[in-house]
């Protein structure tokens, strides 16, 4: 049986996948989520989400995906890591994720292909093309700039390619070294961390999507301001802690994480860091 079978639940509540089933609407993801829509609805062009690594933006990303109905019209693509050889690979790349049906021998022809495959589907069929990239901090000089000549096409009324990057901070200043291309930002959100209020929040709402009983706790109030304070509202150190917390609630059989419980984990990751670092 697994752990979290004996506590009643029927999936793993914290797992760390992106998986939006376990989506916790924050103020911040949902903020970014609502503008990102509007954002791609009115065909604005490029969106900019950044984080910290385990802030969501990996679950954001999928999250958007199935939000926005293909029904509508909208046709979405994604990279989820960036990292090409050259730019013709990067433009081959793009043009097969497309299907662009003869992609070119060059890079100008590429871009060309893509380019005319973006205005058929964009004015001619009424599709919009989304390109979702993920681990934007990746993108090198090159394919920053393929993909700010992709941008510059437009109608009058709209940009044919809709793109999202969510990347680190460390791409805002590659991306200030491209003439140009911060003027091209349509949209841009920093994602925070929880609140103390949403940690709570969050850890119950993973707790409920496993399955966990209505008014049914297990963790105390100290046990959640302990996981706040430890993890700084970083939903994947969040998420991490109160894995282990209640694999240790099972291995010692009791049924409530507790402010001691939590200490105990703590000092044992001091210790393994320190380990760690010796060795
Ligand atoms: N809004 C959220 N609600 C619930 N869990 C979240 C949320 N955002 C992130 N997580 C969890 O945090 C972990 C890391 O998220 P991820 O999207 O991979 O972060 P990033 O891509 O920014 O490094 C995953 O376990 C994910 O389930
Ligand atoms: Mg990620």
């Amino acid at each position: 049986m697994s752990y979290y079978q004996a506590l009643g639940l029927a999936r793993e509540p914290f797992s760390t996948s992106p998986d939006p089933a376990f989506f916790f609407r924050s103020s911040s993801h949902m903020q970014a989520l609502a503008r990102l829509e509007i954002a791609i609805r009115l065909r604005r062009g490029l969106s900019l989400i950044l984080g910290d690594v385990g802030t969501g933006k990996t679950t954001l990303a999928r999250t958007l995906l199935a939000n926005v109905p293909q029904e509508d019209g909208f046709v979405f693509h994604m990279i989820l890591d960036p990292l090409f050889e050259s730019e013709y690979q990067f433009l081959t790349h793009l043009s097969r994720l497309f299907g662009v049906q003869a992609p070119g021998k060059s890079t100008l022809d590429c871009r060309e292909a893509i380019e005319h495959h973006l205005f058929q589907g964009g004015v001619m069929e009424g599709r919009t093309t989304v390109l979702i990239v993920d681990e934007g901090q990746k993108l090198s000089l090159d394919m920053l700039e393929n993909l700010r000549m992709l941008l510059n096409y437009e109608t009058n009324e709209f940009k044919l390619l809709q793109l999202v990057i969510f990347a680190q901070m460390e791409l805002l200043a590659r991306i200030g070294r491209i003439r140009n291309f911060m003027d091209r930002v349509a949209m841009r959100y920093l994602i925070n961390p929880l609140s103390e209020q949403e940690t709570a929040e969050m850890i119950q709402f993973r707790l409920h999507s496993a399955g966990l009983a209505e008014g049914r706790a297990l963790f105390t109030p100290e046990a959640i301001r302990a996981i706040h304070h430890a993890t700084q509202g970083y939903p994947r150190r969040i998420a991490l802690l109160c894995h282990n917390a209640l694999e240790s609630l099972v291995m010692h059989d009791t049924s409530l994480v507790d402010e001691g419980l939590i200490d105990a984990l703590l000092q044992d990751e001091v210790r393994w860091a320190r380990e760690a670092a010796a060795s």
